[in-house]
């Protein structure tokens, strides 16, 4: 099960080191390096983070997945003993080394492969990368299965439910209830959404996060993705996992069991908290992070989710009913409406229409193999940019 052994040292990888939940990991290690030893540290573009993590934590490898920047890499860690490779092959390469955890912290469907790389070593993936399971959940769960491999989720959600959850008595839990934010445009009208910049959405209320999770969280689609993680990683029917808004962010999710007990885990909103659970497993270990003070919280609110306001929860749910390749599709489009977003391409409203058109223009064929998830992700990349050109409808 990959458990660390009292005084010897972890080997890890970071897969997206340089994003929100990778420098959080990083930060962690960084407090205690003597208990590490690091394998590989990965980014996508950003050589100028990636090599100063790499000068403090001296992994074997950092990878840069944008091949033309392998020169920068090279020259900024040139005499230092790190090793240097470039591309998305590389990225995958460094997935296989021989570390006995790895944080999965790339963003989107590109995270997919590495971290298939890193389950089939058997070892313990600690897993943010959500869109994976998204898109391809059958067939990571059966691959973590067949190689023995432990998936311990990172999503704060999924880490407060891992921590109550009776993994020996599953018939015993009724429900899974997951709570949301609401994101910061909780309260508004549609009309008020319909102008809304990139800036506004990426303003998270609680949470600090990468620019597309926080897009994801503001249309509440990315709830919509962790009803469909919970469903993989927890193995409950779509509706035995219902959605709490709770915009205070200090319940991070409950399990209620037949005998009528609602189990939760809170803290204040801070991701290395998660994270250290994941890195610390079975164990914990001691985080900066602030303690919860019920006291000066204040009131706890729970609301119910508005499905007319956030129509991605809707969408996600049927994706994960009609099932197939519904999923994949819904988390390729979503990524491609939130870059086009992002780069004012679309209006904030939009990224629903386009997922929604997009999962209706495509047939849901299951996809067997990864080859197959590839294949309808990139058909459904196509089809999304294409109604990001010309307009949807
Ligand atoms: N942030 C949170 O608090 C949080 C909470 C729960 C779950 N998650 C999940 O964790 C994952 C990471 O989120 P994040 O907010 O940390 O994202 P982020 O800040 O955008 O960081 C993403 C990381 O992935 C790398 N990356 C991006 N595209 C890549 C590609 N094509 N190939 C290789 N590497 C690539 C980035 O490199 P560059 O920096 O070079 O671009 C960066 O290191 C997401 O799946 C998200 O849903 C995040």
């Amino acid at each position: 099960m990959g458990h660390i052994l009292a005084g010897a040292k972890r080997r890890v990888t970071v897969l997206g080191s340089t994003g929100s939940v990778g420098s959080n990991t990083v930060g962690l290690i960084s407090l205690e390096p003597e208990k590490y030893e690091i394998e590989a540290l990965t980014a996508r573009r950003n050589v100028t983070v990636l090599a100063e993590q790499a000068r403090r934590l001296r992994p074997q490898l950092a990878v840069i997945a944008e091949p033309s920047l392998y020169g920068e890499l090279r020259d900024a860690l040139a005499g230092t003993g790190v090793e240097v490779a470039a591309g998305p092959k590389a990225v995958i390469e460094a997935a296989m080394l021989p570390a006995d955890w790895v944080m999965a912290a790339i963003v989107g469907a590109a995270g997919l492969e590495p971290t298939l790389a890193a389950a089939r070593r058997g070892i313990t993936v600690a897993f943010a990368n959500k869109e994976c399971l998204v898109c391809a959940g059958p067939i990571m769960m059966d691959l973590v299965r067949d190689h023995g491999a432990t998936l311990l989720p990172v999503d704060s959600e999924h880490s407060a439910i891992f921590q109550v959850f009776d993994f020996e008595r599953r018939e015993t839990v009724e429900r899974l209830i997951l709570t949301a934010s609401g994101g910061p445009f909780r309260s508004w009208t549609r009309e008020q959404m319909a102008t809304v910049t990139p800036a506004q959405a990426v303003a998270h209320p609680t949470w600090d996060m990468g620019a597309k999770i926080s897009v994801d969280s503001a249309t509440m689609m990315n709830k919509g993705l962790e009803i469909i993680e919970a469903h993989f990683l927890f193995g409950m029917p779509h509706d035995k996992i219902d959605v709490l808004v709770h915009p205070q962010s200090v319940v991070h999710s409950m399990v209620e069991y037949v005998d009528g007990s609602v189990l939760a885990q809170l803290g204040t909103p801070d991701m290395r908290t998660p994270i250290a659970y994941a890195l610390g497993w079975p164990s914990r270990i001691r985080t900066p992070a602030q303690r919860l003070d019920l006291l000066s919280t204040g009131e706890l609110s729970f609301l119910c989710p508005d499905p007319e306001r956030f129509p991605a929860l809707r969408l996600a749910r049927q994706a994960l009913q009609s099932g197939g390749g519904a999923s994949t599709i819904l988390n390729a489009a979503n990524e491609i409406a939130v870059d086009a977003f992002l780069n004012r391409q679309i209006g904030f409203l939009d990224i629903e229409r386009v997922v929604e058109e997009t999962l209706m223009a495509l047939p849901h064929d299951q996809p067997r193999t990864v080859d197959d998830v590839m294949a309808i992700d990139s058909a459904a990349r196509r089809k999304a940019s294409d109604m990001v050109r010309h307009g949807t409808r």
